[in-house]
């Protein structure tokens, strides 16, 4: 049974079965990433910027599926009996801009069935009708979803590598020395929660600065002051806790570079490294490295139960993935944005049926 699902009034048998199937997801497709918990889980799920909207949908048994002793059920692990009920399948689409961004998840032990395409179609449908132009999707490289998405023909824009730091391979006093690097004329600064507010216009403007050159992304990056106190509420609401450093060019008061990390309170043990920018003009003094080295000293404090960092960088982007392996990250795995236009694929599906 497939229909519209709201996570901020769905009751809380839902939001924990949810959160089985995408453990079950993980484990089949990312064994290596940590479980998702469910402190905060539906805010994460429910939480929008400003002019931004969510729309989902969710697909649940209506008997017990692996009761006929299918692999999937047996890979889904004891937590995730898909008894009548069960959430197996669950798509959102975030409308943004002229695109919706998609995710779309089933259940191991239910797929091949036809259940992921059904709930893109719907999706896609509403996305239609909403009068948006494409729909966006991040697909991991070397999991079903790829083979999944290029049979429905959506096509390839864009590839990042997604590379992670163990944190117990980290050199701490190699680090420690990297951390005071950036030169002089230049401070560093820790803020934990975000920009302080003096800082909030300089920091847009050197968000703004990078726009052009470095990679594209389907998250909101926040270029104008009002966007960017936007953004940082939002991931306050969505149990993601923002940890910044920056470096401040002594001169001019201007923020000459910047890093950004999240902790999600849904995977706490494995943050999420956003953006590090070093603006144009102060670049080749050590900034980026250095604020990078402080970030991971300060969370080390702040963040006990912190186990690995996680980026993701275009693959030309040399300079970043240099710094990256100095620091200790490893390449992981593609992490691959792609897209189609809604129209054609609407009409195309619908033909098929
Ligand atoms: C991608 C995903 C949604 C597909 O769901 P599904 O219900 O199995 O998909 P469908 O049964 O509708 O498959 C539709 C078509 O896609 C293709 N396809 C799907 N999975 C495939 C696979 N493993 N190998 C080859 N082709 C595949 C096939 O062409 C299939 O049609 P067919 O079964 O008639 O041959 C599912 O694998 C999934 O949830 N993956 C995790 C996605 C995710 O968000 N990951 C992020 C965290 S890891």
């Amino acid at each position: 049974m497939v229909r519209e699902w709201d996570p901020r009034t769905a009751s809380p048998a839902e939001i924990a079965s949810l959160l089985d199937t995408l453990n079950a997801v993980l484990a089949a497709d990312l064994p290596l990433d940590p479980p998702w918990r469910e402190s905060s889980l539906r805010e994460y799920l429910s939480e929008v910027m400003p002019g931004e909207r969510r729309i989902s949908w969710v697909a649940q048994a209506e008997r017990a599926a692996g009761a006929d002793g299918a692999d999937g059920a047996a890979q889904a692990g004891p937590g995730a009996q898909m008894g009548p009920g069960a959430i197996v399948g669950h798509v959102q689409v975030l409308l943004l801009g002229d695109i919706g961004v998609l995710e779309v998840l089933v259940h191991p032990a239910a797929r091949r069935t036809g259940l992921g395409r059904e709930l893109l179609l719907l999706a896609a449908r509403r996305v239609y009708q909403e009068g948006f132009r494409s729909i966006g999707v991040e697909v991991v490289g070397d999991t079903p979803a790829v083979a999944f998405y290029e049979a429905l023909r959506f096509s390839r824009e864009y590839v990042e590598t997604r590379s992670v730091l163990d944190l117990t391979t980290v050199d701490w006093s190699a680090l420690t020395e990297m951390a005071t690097d950036a030169g002089p004329g230049y401070r560093v600064e820790f803020c934990p929660g975000g920009p302080p507010d003096e800082l909030i216009e300089a920091y847009a403007r050197a968000k703004a600065e990078s726009r052009d050159t470095d990679d594209v992304e389907l998250r909101p990056s926040s270029y104008d002051p009002q966007r960017l106190r936007d953004s940082l509420d939002t991931l306050h609401r969505r149990g993601m806790k923002p940890y910044i450093v920056l470096a401040i060019h002594d001169g001019t008061g201007e923020v000459a570079g910047l890093t950004e990390v999240v902790v999600p309170a849904q995977h706490p043990t494995r943050a999420d490294q956003y953006d590090t920018i070093v603006a144009q003009a102060h670049r080749g003094h050590g900034i980026d490295r250095a604020i990078k080295a402080r970030m991971l000293l300060e969370l080390r404090s702040a963040e006990p139960e912190l186990a690995e960092v996680q980026t993701w960088n275009a693959q030309a982007n040399e300079a970043m993935l240099k710094v990256n392996a100095e620091l200790g990250y490893r390449p992981d795995r593609e992490w691959c944005e792609y897209s189609v236009d809604v129209a054609e694929l609407v009409h195309r599906l619908d033909a098929a049926r």
